[in-house]
């Protein structure tokens, strides 16, 4: 039954697959009709490139042939120019002259890197990352991708889940914003200028729920967490136009999502009526036999086909399975043309038949790359990115420890990522070694700042994962010397990602117990934590005056970290993820729902929602983040404390620049429903003001309330709106609400 109205919304969308100039529907219909049934199939097939080697194809059993003959539609990651031009060439050779599409996991850059995605959203900078995304297309649109596979747009509540640093966090409406702001950046004015590529939602969906935070694994969740948490993101960047979807390794309740003709078909082509096409993840249709899904590869073809997959990476489970099963008739032809449709479409819409080579351009490249208003732009992403954890008085002093000044006699600079350039770039920077020697480590970020008179020591008192202590004494020596101590910690560049998930999210190696040997010096300590996941580290929260967390800043590191940890830059970041205690404590994220023992206090048995051994709030909580100044927030209006269906409240608040320097606030809204058919949050982050602010200047800040901010996603999937009482928090963080008010929607 849900078959058949699959293919009932599929039909009815054949016709408008393609948003094409008339004369290119007229010329991908005619370039259909003459397509044999293997050169259709070939189209949907997908190779693999070799990001490192000089051969350009990496796929088992590769030959040119294939792309003479047309049995192939797209590489993904090829290395380089040269290769991407061969490529095309050979596909050129073919009868029909289709060209390839090559795409790439381009997560923050190409040749210059900016923060890891996660790290990008704390800095709640829609704007800029428009601007950085755009930025990453100007360059790798030149070295021959017309293809990312990005945004990555997966919710998690886990911070040992991996790919955390791919995407933007725990929140559905932070993350719906950034998934367009991508989408648009990637895809610029429109598919078909030479410098816009084509983006990718990607996992279709729910990939961030693996239980366990143990990559590829299973998904359970109710179609109301589905619909409310985990699908907005997605939605958000197929109305912003992504060209396409790649769907995810995981099951969702016991269905590959591969096969998941509900994700695929019902919800994505047709309620949201996307217009692009879907693509596999690397092997996931295969991957459906070890699954216990599908018996063999001709199952996985028709399972994953049907379900809507348009194109299979890597797998050539549709290339050696798609003939029979359209030749026996179980797989309509129909199926095949409209995948075929969509994948040309995208194809002509880029541009490629008037010029397939139109982003193979080593001329372009080398003018887009080294480009120095994108090198400011990336250090401003990078020092935005950065968030202000905690800036305590250390004892005996009368200021905070940061901002320091220029002027300190002798700072020691200790820990493994002080020397480092390999660290700052962080998973999936796999072209770095382009051009390394433009990369500054933090020591340098840190040396260009300080005055001629400053004296800089340095030890790296142990490696990431060290086991041994034999560098703690000549790093306690320095620190004894020292005014001021800057530690800079964390995690190896590849200890995020992909298929790095991490039991223990602590400090790798010995690195605590460096820090508990430093910090007996009495030498105060500023901290950087880079790292691509939130990471739990109690002790140095508790105990060190001043924290970074600078995640992996990607190419301008170095000098990002410099103008922060001197005040040239006023930190303004905030947690996109909530940080936990422990990892016993995951997964915790400020917006669940309410208990029916909300929490009094942590000594109320029977109303304690956490734990005996731990505080039940969490580290540092979503939106947490410190500035050089502090904010007041004062004088809530509201336009309207009662309204009705359709209309909207207005909020004002006045907000003031407290302190001696100029800063950022991000001003944060949220909503409570209290009472509705289905448990609604605690709270939900439902809009957000960014306010630039110098000393003693105040600022009226006004959010609209609007009737689509009330409104929640039901069991079925679909948006409804219930009337009763909402309650507004305002505030700094999800945990610093500093004003209040409430309002009733009327029935
Ligand atoms: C597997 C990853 O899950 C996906 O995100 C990536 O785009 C593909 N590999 C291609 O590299």
């Amino acid at each position: 039954m849900k078959r058949l109205f699959s293919l009932i919304v599929l039909f009815s969308f054949f016709q408008s697959a393609a948003q094409l100039k008339p004369s290119d529907s007229i010329r991908l219909e005619n370039l259909l009709k003459q397509m044999t049934l293997e050169e259709k199939i070939g189209q949907m097939n997908m190779y693999t490139g070799n990001i490192f080697g000089d051969d350009p194809v990496f796929t088992a059993d590769f030959k040119y042939d294939d792309l003479k003959n047309g049995r192939v539609g797209a590489v993904l990651n090829v290395n380089g120019i040269k290769n991407t031009r061969l490529l095309q060439e050979m596909a050129l050779q073919s009868r029909l002259k289709i060209p390839l599409l090559f795409g790439n996991d381009v997560l923050h850059g190409l040749h210059l890197l900016f923060p890891i995605p996660l790290a990008e959203a704390a800095s709640w900078d829609i704007g800029l990352m428009e601007k950085t995304a755009r930025i990453a297309a100007i360059e790798s649109s030149a070295r021959g991708n017309n293809w990312f596979f990005q945004p990555m747009v997966d919710i998690t509540h886990d911070p040992r889940w991996g790919r955390v640093m791919e995407g933007a966090g725990e929140d559905p409406y932070l993350g719906s914003l950034i998934a367009a702001a991508r989408v648009k950046g990637y895809q610029g004015n429109k598919l078909g200028d030479t410098n816009s590529v084509m983006a990718t939602a990607k996992h279709f969906a729910a990939y961030g729920a693996a239980v366990g935070g143990r990559d590829y694994n299973t998904v359970d969740m109710s179609n109301q967490e589905l619909w409310n948490v985990y699908l907005p993101p997605f939605k958000a960047a197929a109305e912003a136009g992504a060209s396409s979807f790649m769907n995810s390794f995981n099951t969702l309740n016991g269905v590959p999502t591969t096969a998941s003709s509900y994700l695929q078909r019902d919800i994505l082509k047709g309620v949201w009526g996307f217009k692009g096409f879907v693509v596999s993840d690397w092997g996931s249709v295969g991957d459906m036999i070890a699954h216990g899904y599908v018996k063999d590869a001709a199952g996985a073809a028709l399972a994953s086909v049907t379900a809507g997959v348009d194109m299979d990476m890597e797998d050539q489970i549709y290339k050696k399975q798609l003939p029979r099963l359209v030749a026996d008739g179980k797989v309509p032809v129909e199926l095949i043309d409209d995948a075929v449709r969509r994948i040309l479409a995208k194809k002509f819409e880029l541009g490629l038949f008037d010029d397939p080579f139109k982003f193979i351009k080593e001329e372009r490249w080398q003018k887009a790359i080294n480009n120095p208003a994108h090198i400011a732009t990336a250090r401003e992403m990078a020092g935005k990115s950065i968030v202000l954890l905690k800036n305590e008085v250390p004892k005996g002093r009368t200021s905070p420890v940061l901002p320091l000044s220029k002027n300190v006699k002798t700072i020691a600079l200790i820990g493994p990522h002080i020397m480092s350039v390999r660290e700052n770039l962080g998973f999936w920077s796999p072209w770095w070694p382009d051009d390394s020697a433009r990369i500054i480590t933090q020591y340098q970020g840190i040396k260009n700042k300080v005055s001629r008179g400053t004296t800089l020591l340095y030890a790296k008192g142990c490696e990431v994962s060290d086991t041994s202590t034999a560098g703690f004494a000549e790093a306690v020596r320095i620190a004894r010397q020292a005014d001021v101590v800057i530690m800079s910690m964390g995690e190896q560049y590849d200890m995020s990602g992909e298929s790095r998930s991490r039991s223990d999210i602590t400090f790798p190696g010995v690195q605590e117990a460096l820090i508990k040997a430093v910090y007996a010096t009495g030498t105060p300590i500023v901290m950087l934590i880079n790292a691509g996941r939130p990471l739990v580290f109690d002790w140095a929260a508790d105990h060190v005056p001043a924290i970074l967390y600078t995640w992996w800043l990607g190419t301008t590191a170095g000098g990002a970290i410099g103008d922060v940890l001197f005040g040239d830059y006023n930190p303004s970041g905030k947690l996109p993820i909530t940080f936990p205690r422990s990892v016993g404590q995951i997964p915790i994220f400020y917006n669940h729902l309410s208990t029916g023992k909300p929490p009094k206090n942590d000594s109320v048995a029977y109303y304690r929602t956490g734990y005996i051994d731990l505080m039940q709030n969490p580290k540092f909580a979503f939106g947490h983040g410190l500035s050089y100044t502090t904010f007041e927030y004062s004088s809530l209006k509201m336009s309207d404390s009662i309204i009705k269906s359709g209309e909207s409240v207005r909020v004002s608040l006045s907000v003031t620049n407290t302190g001696k320097v100029s800063g950022e606030e991000t001003v944060q809204l949220y909503l409570r429903d209290r009472v509705a058919s289905i448990v609604r949050p605690v709270k939900e982050l439902k809009d957000f003001k960014k306010v630039v602010l110098k000393p003693g200047e105040a600022q009226t800040v006004i959010f609209e309330i609007t009737p689509d901010k009330l409104a929640f996603y039901n069991e079925q999937g679909k948006l409804i709106t219930e009337p009763g009482e909402f309650d507004i928090m305002i505030g700094s963080a999800s945990d610093d609400i500093r004003l209040k008010g409430k309002f009733e929607l009327e029935g």
